[in-house]
């Protein structure tokens, strides 16, 4: 008989992110464990008593999730869980890493980007691109064949996230690090461009109407950014493809759809196969399906 299906969750905050929780009863896993304020040196034992309860033909019912606010902290849980599974015994389960939602989040808003756009070879600017859905939007851009521009208010700051996402990457990806801290700054970075991702902070605006609706190459904007003032000026958090002076806009909430099915599907997928890591390039292949 097929054996239930277990999700279980390791979260570093206080409390297990309820958001994923909801999601996971939401993508229709029968069992939910959920484990908060989890230290890398506990990973080791939770993923032991993983896989090894079931034999390796049952293992592709139980699977990690891996989330929490702290997108650095939850790196750190997943190397660790990664390490503790004993493949060559086929004993391992499938993880996936959405801390803070920054796969799904990059995800979709590429997929809508390549939905609307021909990226190949286009120019592409992530604005403050050096946050967890900042710097996996600039991979898979770049992986789609987008010249990806990656700012930041200083250029240490962006060169660092271009040489790591650039060691990620394994080749020569076509991503540049630019400084954007001032209009003037920002309209140079904005020359030639055709989509602009609003990745930064919550509640800060980076590109003011003024400047956006001077840029003659612009197609389209993407905002992450749910929170007033927003990313981009002059659109909405509820943009879903609304053209707005000749550019298609999306904003947060108009992302957040197809962020929350391609979240559901990446559960559903886990249960698949029990050797899966996804991460931002394998949440993507999840994306393709929408
Ligand atoms: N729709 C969704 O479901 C969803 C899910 C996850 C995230 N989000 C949103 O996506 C966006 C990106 O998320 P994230 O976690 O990657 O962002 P983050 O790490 O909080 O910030 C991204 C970048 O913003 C810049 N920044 C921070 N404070 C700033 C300030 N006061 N002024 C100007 N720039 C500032 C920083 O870049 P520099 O220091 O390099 O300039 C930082 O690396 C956020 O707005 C987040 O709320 C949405």
């Amino acid at each position: 008989m097929e054996k239930k299906t277990i999700l279980i969750q390791l979260d570093p905050d206080a409390h297990a992110s309820v958001f994923d929780r909801v999601v996971a009863i939401d993508s229709k896993v029968n069992e939910l464990f959920s484990y908060a304020n989890v230290q890398p040196d506990q990973v080791r034992d939770l993923v032991h008593g993983a896989i090894f309860t079931r034999g390796p033909k049952d293992l592709k019912n139980t699977a990690l999730f891996i989330g929490g606010g702290n997108v650095e902290k939850s790196e750190a849980l997943l190397v660790k869980a990664v390490a503790a599974m004993v493949p060559e015994f086929g004993l391992r389960v499938s993880v996936l890493f959405d801390a803070n939602g920054c796969n799904t989040t990059a995800a979709a808003a590429v997929r809508i980007a390549a939905k609307t756009l021909d990226l190949k070879d286009k120019k592409a600017l992530i604005l403050a691109g050096t946050g967890p859905v900042g710097q996996r939007a600039a991979m898979l851009l770049a992986k789609l064949g987008a010249k990806v521009l990656l700012s930041s208010r200083t250029i240490e700051k962006s060169k660092s996230a271009v040489v790591s996402l650039g060691k990620k990457m394994g080749d020569s990806p076509a991503l540049s690090a630019i400084q954007v801290a001032n209009d003037s700054e920002l309209k140079i970075a904005l020359e030639g461009v055709e989509l602009v991702v609003s990745a930064g902070a919550a509640g800060v605006c980076l590109l003011p109407e003024k400047i956006r609706k001077a840029c003659g190459n612009l197609k389209m904007v993407i905002d992450l950014n749910a929170v007033p003032p927003l990313g981009i000026e002059g659109t909405s958090v509820m943009d879903k493809g609304v053209i707005r002076d000749g550019v298609v806009c999306y904003g947060a909430i108009g992302v957040g759809d197809l962020k929350m099915k391609i979240h559901r599907a990446a559960i559903e997928a886990l249960f698949t196969r029990n050797d899966q890591v996804m991460d931002a390039p394998e949440v993507y292949e999840i994306a393709l399906n929408f």
